[in-house]
């Protein structure tokens, strides 16, 4: 009989699959068009897509981003993700391993990541209000190349089992000073505003993740969780900011930390966006683990081979050859997406 908290697990990966079959989510970078330019002078064979950053230089700008591990089922999507992240050379983030510190019956199903993939860049996940003793424990578990510490509190306000105090500044610095690899403090869908990424920069926090808006949605799923088809906080189900807009607040922030962006990335174009738009590297959840579901482990290699070999034909596209061409791509922001920027600086 597996715990509670392992069951949470199972279910929300049930949830984020029928939420995803119900309406597959639309990336708010639908909001930023690229003014397409008819002589790049550019070679598909001469890109090279690696991240243009000292310690996330992964080969490939995107990547598998934390979601499973902690019950059986989920355990055994971990070993296929970590897989298929072999298999293409790309980075991966573990769900939550909060579960097994708490039951060493969990440990395997995120060891499994590491066994699989020996040599790959593996990254660990935890929750704000974990001590740093905790954190450590997390990236020893899995021989982890960075940690991912999640702030999520609108997920806790909507689940009736969630935390109730939000007290998070200083065990973040603790952790981000302490542990021994390098941290990213990563949203789970609700974005993130100019004034957070200035507290977390003051934080000493060199790495963030905006985690924006318009995917995944864990409003919906712990209301689902809750109450079935009940919205009991509908009226946050469009709560925080988007990936786009979370992209455009970072660009307001003097000395920001390097950012990632993750949150309804659903295909290639979309990462090129986010690039463009200031992130280092994009992580991919909901649509990996959707194709992975559907379509095992096979299905999830063509699809991550198949966005790498796109992207590569974009990057020629938009001029570009390196990460460091993009900041010469030029784009428009539809009205409202204008708007809200203009509100904010
Ligand atoms: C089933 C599932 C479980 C998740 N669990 C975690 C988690 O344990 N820790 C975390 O930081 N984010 C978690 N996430 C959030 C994702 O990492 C990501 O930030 C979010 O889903 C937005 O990306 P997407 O729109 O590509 O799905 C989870 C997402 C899904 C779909």
């Amino acid at each position: 009989m597996e715990s509670a908290h392992a069951h949470r697990k199972d279910e929300h990966l049930s949830l984020a699959e029928a939420e995803f079959r119900r309406h597959a989510p639309v990336s708010s970078l639908h909001q930023v068009r690229i003014i397409h330019q008819g002589l790049p002078e550019t070679k598909v064979a001469n890109v090279d897509l690696t991240v243009d950053d000292p310690i996330f230089n992964f080969k490939t700008p995107f990547y598998i981003e934390a979601m499973t591990g902690g019950s059986q089922k989920t355990g055994k999507i971990n070993a296929q993700l970590a897989t298929a992240a072999k298999e293409t050379g790309l980075a991966m983030a573990v769900g939550s391993q909060s579960v097994a510190l708490k039951d060493e019956n969990a440990i395997d199903t995120f060891k499994v990541v590491r066994e699989i993939n020996p040599d790959g860049f593996v990254m660990a996940n935890i929750g704000a209000g974990h001590t740093a003793a905790h954190a450590q424990e997390v990236v020893d578990m899995i021989g982890a190349n960075a940690l991912e510490v999640h702030i999520n509190v609108a997920q806790e306000v909507v689940m009736p089992e969630g935390d109730r105090e939000y007290i998070w500044q200083d065990e973040l610095a603790n952790i981000i000073q302490t542990v021994s690899v390098p941290v990213i403090i990563k949203e789970v869908g609700f974005g993130m505003a100019k004034e957070t990424i200035g507290q977390l920069r003051d934080l000493g926090a060199q790495y963030i993740n905006l985690g924006g808006r318009s995917g995944t949605n864990f409003a919906v799923i712990e209301d689902r969780r809750n109450r079935a088809m009940t919205a009991e906080h509908g009226y946050l189900y469009d709560w925080g900011q988007t990936t786009a807009e979370s992209l455009l607040e970072a660009q307001l922030v003097a000395d920001a930390p390097t950012i990632l962006a993750t949150g309804g990335i659903q295909d290639p174009l979309d990462v090129l966006k986010a690039q463009i738009l200031g992130a280092k590297a994009v992580g991919v959840a909901g649509h990996f683990l959707h194709t992975v579901l559907n379509e095992g482990t096979e299905g999830v290699i063509t699809e991550i081979q198949r966005w790498q070999n796109h992207l590569a034909k974009l990057y020629a596209m938009v001029g570009a050859e390196r990460q460091a061409d993009l900041q010469h791509v030029q784009t428009v922001l539809s009205p409202e997406l204008k708007n809200y920027i203009d509100q904010r600086r």
